[in-house]
């Protein structure tokens, strides 16, 4: 499972082309349940969550089941449903990433995506169990690293995506992992419509990556008012800062930062690190005040795309009339 530039067609390109939209539901910290999940893959698209956020001895099983189990009903009612995709987290903080890997593996799904630092430790059990590997990148030196340890598809975290972003121009990152790199190619960062999905597939993109865009549906695990502030925030309201999330660059809605009674200007990029945990139950000792992902919220540049809180289908309906609308209108210049 190695791709080479000009290697014959990959194995996933007849699951690819069943997905009703190029898109995945992005895998987001405690905002992507099992609803969510199920919503994105009957609607049509490839459905992620986070292993992390299942919290519970046992509760991850639980999780893939009824992912399972709902999928298998919609399809014994005639739906074309796609995939879930599980995000495994293999940062070495990540102390169940051992179990969360079986877990996976006695599930297998078709794919998996890794996150947050190397696939090297989970690609080999991965390959056996015949999982395709899509790890995220941020960078040329780290994609062609995730490729040295035989990855199938890459993710390109660019500037603006929320959660931990990229910094790199999707443009030049797409182009230049594209020159060396013929398996799955995924951006994320800044989109929230079928016109940019259409524009990912035309720069040499398999999928786009949307994050923000689901956390304003009915399905996701955001709060109320988390949803309400992805629709009432523009792009410029979005905050990097990496003093928000062990470190590394993170995009947040600035006015959650003020609403939990901070500063932004104190939590720019190099600032001190903030102390506030995940804000998942069982992280430990809680920090005093507010919680990140829990309290501060974090979106992309993409906020400026949603305008209404939606359900997953509807999100999915208008995402394939754009990217029809966006199809058509190139081809009749
Ligand atoms: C609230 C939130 C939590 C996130 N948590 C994770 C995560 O647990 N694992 C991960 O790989 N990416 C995570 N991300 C990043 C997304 O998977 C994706 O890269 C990003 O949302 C794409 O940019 P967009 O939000 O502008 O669509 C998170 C993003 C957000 C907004």
């Amino acid at each position: 499972m190695t791709h080479a530039l000009g290697t014959s067609p990959r194995p996933i390109d007849s699951l690819l082309a069943r997905l009703r939209v190029p898109v995945i539901s992005a895998p987001m910290l405690i905002v992507s349940g099992p609803e969510l999940v199920i919503a994105a893959c009957r609607a049509g698209i490839l459905g992620s969550f986070p292993t992390a956020n299942p919290r519970g001895e046992g509760e991850l099983e639980q999780w893939l089941t009824r992912i399972e189990d709902a999928l298998a009903q919609a399809q014994d009612s005639g739906e074309a449903t796609a995939p879930y995709v599980p995000n495994l987290i293999v940062h070495k903080s990540n102390t169940r990433l051992d179990s969360d890997l079986a877990a996976i593996i006695a599930h297998r799904p078709p794919v998996v995506i890794t996150s947050v630092g190397s696939p090297a430790h989970v690609l080999p059990a991965l390959h056996d169990a015949g999982i395709e590997v899509w790890a995220d990148v941020a960078s040329v030196k780290h994609a062609e690293r995730a490729m040295a340890v035989g990855v199938d598809g890459l993710i390109l975290l660019t500037a603006g995506a929320g959660g931990q972003t990229g910094y790199a121009n999707p443009f030049s990152f797409v182009r230049a992992v594209r020159a060396m790199f013929d398996g799955v190619v995924v951006v994320s960062g800044g989109q929230a419509d079928g016109w940019s999905l259409w524009a990912a597939q035309a720069l040499g993109c398999d999928l786009g990556y949307m994050g923000t865009r689901f956390i304003a549906t009915h399905e996701s695990n955001a709060q109320p008012e988390q949803r309400q502030m992805i629709v009432d925030s523009e792009l410029d309201d979005i905050h990097l800062t990496n003093a928000l999330g062990n470190g590394l660059q993170t995009n947040m809605m600035r006015k959650s930062i003020v609403a939990a009674g901070l500063d932004p200007a104190d939590y720019g990029v190099e600032a001190r690190p903030f102390t506030g945990m995940s804000g998942l139950p069982g992280d430990g000792e809680p920090a005093p005040g507010p919680k990140r992902y829990r309290d501060l919220w974090s979106a992309g540049h993409s906020v400026s795309g949603v305008k209404e809180i939606l359900s997953v289908a509807e999100v999915v309906d208008r995402l394939a009339a754009e990217y029809e609308e966006a199809r058509s209108r190139t081809f009749a210049r």
